[in-house]
């Protein structure tokens, strides 16, 4: 029997414009499109075996063996996989991120889009670009995005079909960095999938979602014009808009901590008197620091002297998922 086997790589992603708020939860459609940077150097690394001696599927996240919801998400993928190779084995899948899980640095669009790829290619199956990032899609919205390389965008679309993301803008098209400031590596209170669902309990939701197309065009043209202002201002406001939503939900969402707001303050002001920075904010406390090239170190600097700042991660425009030849020990991230 050929070997089932096959090793993928995927890097984490930040969204300019944010992914709050399905169509349809079980196909994980979202309310309005989204644009993303992939972060390379924060990668999920993830090997799937499919085995005629397994009885289930098992996950190895991170050295450690995961049931529950995180298995049965696992699963979800591997059925779609199983049922197009027509495949009948249960697979292992181990999966190990280089970065803190579940702190706003989307472990989990790393991981499905990692997963995805490896999944299929283990199963001999050829699929596109497209229907990677669906199959993805289907495990955590935001994995769909992972899929593609450089600067992302996911068309909200109204099925299955048609709800996958592409790439606008290859990685080396903007030299941005994404200083990612770690004010807490715990995992978080209430995960995305939850938090996606509370979402139309928020009044705010629907001038969100309305107002989304706007944003989209401004970020889309900021990105392809490399124009860091223009970039700036809807990357702020975007998330600003999110984290009213989350705020506003019945229960409400709070994700910030009181250091994540000292760093948004100071972003603007640094911005006014020339330093190219801009912040946004996932489903975590944890800040990302969007800055031109030329901006990262000083930007760093000032960072670090915020009190309440634990930790700064640093990712470059990221690729592609790609598989690999084999698990690779880790690189150490860069500021580690
Ligand atoms: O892919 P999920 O279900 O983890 O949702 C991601 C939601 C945000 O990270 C808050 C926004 C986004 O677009 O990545």
């Amino acid at each position: 029997m050929a070997d089932l086997s096959a090793v993928a790589v995927a890097c984490a992603n930040i969204a300019f414009i944010k992914y709050w708020g399905n169509r349809d939860s079980r196909l994980r459609i979202p309310v309005n499109g989204s644009i993303s940077m992939n972060l390379d150097g924060l990668f999920t690394q993830t090997r799937v075996t499919f085995r005629p001696e397994h009885e289930v599927d098992v996950l190895n996240l991170n050295r450690q063996i995961i049931g529950g919801k995180a298995l049965e998400r696992v699963s979800t993928i591997l059925d779609l996989v199983r049922a197009q190779a027509r495949l009948p084995l249960f697979a292992e899948v181990v999966s190990e991120n280089n970065f803190p899980t579940g702190a706003g640095i989307a472990s989990s669009a790393a991981a499905f889009a990692a997963l995805s790829l490896a999944a299929t290619c283990a199963a001999g199956l050829n699929v596109s670009e497209a229907e990677l990032s669906r199959l993805a899609r289907r495990g955590s919205g935001s994995a769909a995005r992972s899929i593609p390389g450089g600067f992302v965008e996911w068309q909200a679309g109204e099925s299955d079909l048609d709800s996958y993301a592409f790439s606008i803008a290859p990685p080396a098209y903007w030299d941005l960095v994404d200083l990612v400031v770690i004010v807490q590596a715990d995992e978080k209170q209430v995960g995305s999938s939850e938090g996606h669902a509370l979402a139309w309990a928020s009044p705010l939701q629907e001038a969100r979602v309305q107002d989304a197309p706007r944003r989209l065009n401004i970020c889309r043209k900021a990105v392809l014009e490399r124009d860091f202002d223009a970039l700036a201002g809807v990357v702020e406001q975007d998330s600003n808009l999110m984290h009213a939503v989350m705020m506003t939900s019945n229960p409400p969402l709070f994700y910030w901590e009181p250091a994540s707001l000292s760093v948004m303050k100071l972003i603007p002001q640094w911005r006014e008197s020339g330093l190219a920075v801009c912040y946004t904010l996932d489903a975590g406390p944890n800040v990302h620091v969007i800055c031109q090239a030329d901006a990262a170190v000083e930007a760093q600097n000032r960072l670090e002297a915020i009190p309440g700042v634990k930790k700064i991660l640093k990712a470059s425009p990221g690729g592609a998922a790609r598989i690999v030849k084999d698990v690779h020990p880790w690189p150490a991230q860069a500021n580690e």
